[in-house]
């Protein structure tokens, strides 16, 4: 294994590099923040009572539902679960880098199906590249960096074709995207579903996801699963959060109006894009892709370089915030770029 380390370093500029919210939680969250006991503080974690009000916000048992630390710690745990030495784990890429880590640190063989040029979900591809060896299918639906989608019929046919196999949907840009397999827990018997809390809801630093799984499964995934993964602190946040609607309403609107405008702004520079429906945007830059993301740094907009992905050569990932970020995002973006096309021509 590499050791995966995030480029983070100093971010107090304009945040568009790890598709968080760019704004901050919901101030609901920020009180049940200050109204923590120190009784809560001093016992460990008690998941239970908060996993049955989620399952129950999306329409399930609480049986079926683990809260987890981010989704890392659900994909960490699933592959644990069930990947063995002989096993595969099917992998459209590219996708999301946490795939390949916790799956190099199991046994089993990491089998990728590259998605063509314009980056649409390889489904046919995927179909023909089931094995009997097939344990876990990973599909990021809304996928990350490419923005691709598979629709709900692609994915049931892929559960359909490998019943041996367990299906993971990973639901991460939900509240962008809007479509969802959750209804389907418990009815797919291999169906796995993940959701996080870092993105529309702004928690990336409290580290809360979930699993929604079949009983069946989630009895598998419970015996790997840390009962007290999922601390206190995020424990007493998340009933703030999910009911706090009308922020996350808010500020999904806020993220769909302002990608809208950068999209305008980015076919006006005549810079290559992918579609999106979540709260980024991949881009091609070109052999200068480095050079475009130090620029922009410097001009106080973090982006993210996703070249080194496959099929992404040339490629960086904006995060789309809020109008006014993003404004000052395509100014930046304008000026690196006719500074990068000035070079280009007199080079
Ligand atoms: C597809 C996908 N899944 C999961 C995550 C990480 O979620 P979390 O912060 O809950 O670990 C990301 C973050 O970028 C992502 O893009």
């Amino acid at each position: 294994m590499t050791e995966y380390r995030p480029p983070l370093g100093s971010r107090d500029l304009l945040r568009l590099d790890f598709n968080e919210n760019t704004v901050a939680c919901s101030p609901k969250v920020r009180e049940a923040l200050a109204a923590i006991s120190t009784g809560a503080l001093t016992l460990y974690p008690t998941r239970e009572p908060v996993e049955a009000l989620v399952a129950e916000s999306l329409g399930l048992r609480g049986e079926q539902v683990a809260l987890t630390n981010g989704v890392d710690e659900a994909i960490h745990v699933l592959f644990e679960s069930f990947l063995d030495a002989g096993d595969e784990l099917l992998l459209p890429v590219p996708t999301y880098t946490m795939y390949g880590v916790y799956a190099s640190a199991t046994d089993a063989r990491i089998v990728t199906v590259q998605a063509a040029e314009d980056m649409r979900f390889p489904y046919e591809r995927l179909l023909a590249a089931i094995t009997p060896r097939t344990k876990i299918i990973a599909v990021a639906n809304h996928n990350s960096p490419s923005g691709s989608v598979a629709t709900r019929e692609q994915l049931l046919e892929l559960a359909r074709r490998a019943p041996h196999a367990v299906l993971l949907v990973d639901e991460a840009y939900f509240h962008f995207y809007g479509e969802t397999m959750i209804d389907l827990v418990g009815k797919v018997p291999n169906l796995i579903v993940a959701r996080t809390f870092s993105k529309a809801y702004g928690l990336a630093g409290l580290r809360l996801g979930l699993l929604a799984a079949p009983l069946e499964l989630m009895r598998w995934m419970r015996r790997v699963l840390s009962p007290y993964s999922v601390n206190s602190v995020a424990l007493a946040c998340l009933p703030a959060a999910l009911k706090d609607e009308t922020y996350l309403d808010w500020y999904v609107g806020e993220v769909k109006a302002a990608r809208g405008e950068f999209e305008s702004a980015l076919d006006a520079a005549e810079v290559r894009r992918w579609p999106s429906r979540a709260n980024f945007i991949l881009v091609e830059i070109g052999a200068r892709h480095a050079e475009f993301a130090e620029r922009m740094r410097a001009l106080g907009v973090l982006v993210r370089d996703r070249s080194a992905d496959p099929g992404c050569d040339g490629c960086v990932r904006i995060t789309i915030g809020t109008r006014e970020q993003m404004r000052q995002a395509a100014t930046a973006l304008n000026e690196t770029l006719s500074a990068l096309r000035k070079e280009n021509q007199t080079r």
